[in-house]
């Protein structure tokens, strides 16, 4: 605990000044907001790397823009950003940089930490990265038997899972047509039920895993990455007349990822099948560099380098913009103000395009990990709110499933609406083409008239004339618009970046740490503790009551 007293984000003047701007604003619906006047996208809207910000509809004025870029000068936005960027140790609690954005910095841009040049070691790895791309499109990795490999499984979790999941499935569009095709699946449940799906159906002869995971400690990941060894070793062993070693099929089977390589070496992985990464960069920030290699699989390395790109043009804004017409921070304060001033606490994201259905879970991720926080960066206690409660879903699903408690229920929820713009220009057939261009516009007509509804309630359509109470809608739900010109590796990169950096605003304006996670450590500790009980090791009355029985009830089914 320092024995400094600083002054805390609510104790700003800015901050003072949004209360009492808040108690006037509170009481005005949406639709006033709207309906008197103004220019409302022309003021509340931002075009950047081909993304397009709507904040239009969110629950505030000119004024209040005002008054929160006030209050992200008096945090001390700009300073922060720099820091951040120029590798500064910004998390405090692990004293390191969050240097993630580094790993997009183009081949001659120069950033040197601790007397590293860190461009030329991060091009450098995403060489490294490429030559195993390459051995795999071109069917030159052999399997322990001499197969060329057919499939990879990525094992991994958290951020060594949702964003490699996340962006390979988003750009499906974008697999090269000219490479021999390996398909590449996730499994990251430590239960092992999608493991065992892969292990009932896939060639052990031809499929290869990868076993991502920063610290590789990660007992979800190694559970897997074992219990795959072992199927692997046993499969191939009974192979024709003459068996496998062990060795060569963890040789030829298993590429590592981490930031950790005496932990990859003692696992077994040969040295030149390992990928390695920094400590300087989050679990939940690295789907950028090595951990991104079931990416560059599925799309090639030309397309990885273009998502790189797309994040890299979004870090140059956030680097250079005004704090007015930064998109990032714009992000970032529609968030505080809804969570600190207008006490909205739960927050959906929701994309109107297929291949964005992994993109909700990664945000839940990102921002919840990061600034699920409590504590100051310098120890002490929050008086305020942080981090809302963040979920989603594909929006066009979502309508028939928790639409209803956004526009009857009783919560006050912000949204995001993602869509891209333009979409099936490349089908070849033209009737298709024509018939999916209409489901594109089917969606994008929702997107828009669903925001609209939120926003108007019942305003939204002409007076129909008297409706019971149970078919109203009172609206002034607030929400964000993203487009995207299209979906495409390089505004995918700069959607991704910019709420990288709008959580990182926000964890300024809190005063708190995004890039560390102490509050999973507990349950990891407590998980170990309870696995020995359920193995009949340790004094099972020591624990609870309600432990104790769930305890008993296993044991119970197991010896049925
Ligand atoms: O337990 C949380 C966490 O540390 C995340 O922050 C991280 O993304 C995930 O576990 C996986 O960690 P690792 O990549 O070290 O296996």
């Amino acid at each position: 605990m320092s024995a400094v007293s600083r002054a805390t984000p609510d104790t700003l003047p800015a901050w003072q000044t949004l209360r009492t701007h808040a108690e006037q604003l509170k009481s005005i619906h949406l639709k006033q907001l709207f309906g008197d006047g103004g220019q409302r996208w022309e003021h509340f809207s931002r075009h950047v790397a081909g993304v397009t910000l709507d904040v239009s509809k969110q629950r505030w004025d000119e004024d209040t823009l005002e008054h929160l870029l006030a209050l992200a000068q008096e945090a001390g936005v700009p300073a922060a950003i720099k820091a951040l960027l120029s590798g500064k140790r910004v998390n405090t609690s692990e004293d390191r940089p969050a240097l993630h954005t580094a790993l997009r910095l183009p081949a001659d841009a120069s950033l040197e930490l601790d007397g590293e040049d860190v461009v030329a070691a991060v091009h450098a790895s995403l060489a490294e990265m490429e030559v195993l791309v390459a051995r795999l499109h071109a069917g030159q990795w052999r399997g322990a038997t001499g197969k060329p490999i057919r499939d990879v499984v990525n094992l991994g979790v958290g951020g060594s899972d949702l964003g490699p999941l996340m962006v390979t499935h988003a750009l499906m569009d974008f697999r090269p047509q000219d490479i021999h095709r390996v398909e590449v699946h996730f499994a990251s449940t430590m239960d092992g039920s999608q493991l065992a799906d892969y292990l009932s159906r896939l060639n052990p002869e031809t499929t290869l895993f990868v076993l991502s995971s920063k610290s590789f400690t990660t007992i979800d990941t190694l559970s897997n990455a074992n219990t795959a060894r072992d199927w692997l070793v046993g499969r191939l062993a009974e192979h024709g007349s003459s068996p496998v070693h062990a060795e060569l099929v963890v040789r030829q089977h298993f590429i590592g990822v981490s930031a950790c390589p005496e932990k990859m070496c003692e696992w077994g992985i040969a040295p030149e099948h390992q990928l390695r990464f920094w400590e300087w960069v989050g679990g939940r920030y690295s789907l950028w560099g090595t951990i991104g290699l079931p990416i560059a699989l599925v799309v090639g390395m030309d397309n990885f380098r273009a998502l790189l790109a797309g994040a890299h043009s979004m870090d140059e804004h956030f680097a250079s913009a005004e704090l007015m017409g930064n998109m990032p921070v714009l992000l970032a304060l529609a968030g505080i103000w809804n969570v600190n001033f207008l006490d909205i606490r739960a927050h959906s994201i929701l994309p109107y395009d297929g291949r964005l259905e992994h993109f909700a879970a990664y945000l839940e991720q990102l921002e919840m990990e990061s600034n699920g926080k409590s504590v100051t960066r310098h120890g002490e206690s929050v008086t305020y709110s942080t981090c809302p409660v963040l979920w989603g879903q594909l929006g066009p699903n979502a309508q028939h499933a928790f639409y209803q408690l956004l526009h009857q229920g009783t919560q006050p929820v912000a949204c995001d609406f993602i869509a891209p713009l333009k979409r099936y220009d490349d089908v070849e057939d033209a009737d298709t083409r024509a018939h999916l261009k209409a489901q594109h516009r089917l969606a994008l007509s929702n997107c828009f008239a669903q925001s609209r509804v939120l926003m108007l309630g019942d305003d939204a359509i002409e007076d129909d004339g008297p409706r019971p109470e149970h078919k109203r809608y009172r609206g002034n739900q607030p929400s964000t618009t993203l487009l995207l010109d299209e979906l495409t590796p390089t505004t995918l990169g700069a959607l991704i970046a910019l709420y990288e950096h709008k959580v990182f605003v926000q964890a300024v304006i809190w005063d708190i740490n995004p890039f560390d996670q102490w509050g999973v450590e507990l349950g990891k500790k407590i998980a170990g503790e309870t696995q020995k009980l359920l193995e009949h090791e340790g004094d099972i009355s020591r624990t609870d009551d309600s432990t104790r029985h769930l305890i008993e009830a296993f044991w119970a089914a197991e010896n049925n």
